[in-house]
């Protein structure tokens, strides 16, 4: 991280944000994905993935980490990490409301992430359209180590691409 960059806290999600953290969740998609998953695709997804009851599972589930930055009170980032022994943190999750992206949130999170176990390698997946997310993780160490047509890559072509770091 270059001196110029803001420091974030990042702490973790507690039960009472969840609600704020799937309005975050569906916000960033929404503005992320509306290009290659469209409106309803991204609706489904959402609704099925971001459950108030999913999240807050997640919350008392020890082999997972979610870690959320706020400013004066409001959830800005959030990063979901799930240990899967015996050596990998696969980073599920890391969204960064649009309106604070490129500050150093994003950052805050990963290097969180990255360290929320005692893991070896981190992996992480992300969809090849997603430029800003590519760039950012091969800046931070990913090495691609593989790339799938997506399930969702109708009507427009999707492929995921699959990262991986030895920390
Ligand atoms: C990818 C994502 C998580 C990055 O979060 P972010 O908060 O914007 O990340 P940062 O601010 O830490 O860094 C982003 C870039 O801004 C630059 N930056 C950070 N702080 C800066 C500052 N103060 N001045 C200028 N540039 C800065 C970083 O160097 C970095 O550049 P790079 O992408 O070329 O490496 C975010 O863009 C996002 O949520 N994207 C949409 C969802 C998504 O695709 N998520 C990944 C799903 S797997």
């Amino acid at each position: 991280m270059s001196a110029d960059h803001q420091h974030f806290a990042v702490t973790k999600i507690r039960p009472e944000h969840v609600s704020e953290l799937k309005g975050l969740l569906y916000r960033v998609w929404y503005l992320s994905y509306i290009t290659a998953l469209g409106q309803s695709l991204i609706d489904q997804l959402t609704s099925e993935l971001h459950t108030i009851e999913k999240l807050t599972a997640e919350l008392h589930n020890t082999q997972k980490a979610s870690l959320g930055v706020f400013q004066t009170g409001k959830l800005i980032g959030h990063a979901l990490t799930v240990r899967q022994p015996p050596e990998t943190n696969y980073i599920g999750r890391l969204y960064v409301d649009p309106s604070y992206q490129r500050i150093g949130v994003g950052q805050a999170l990963l290097n969180a992430a990255e360290t929320a176990f005692d893991c070896r390698v981190a992996t992480l997946e992300v969809f090849h359209s997603s430029n800003n997310a590519v760039r950012f993780y091969r800046r931070n160490g990913y090495v691609q180590i593989g790339r799938h047509r997506s399930a969702h890559a109708v009507p427009t072509e999707l492929f995921d691409l699959q990262f991986s770091k030895t920390l």
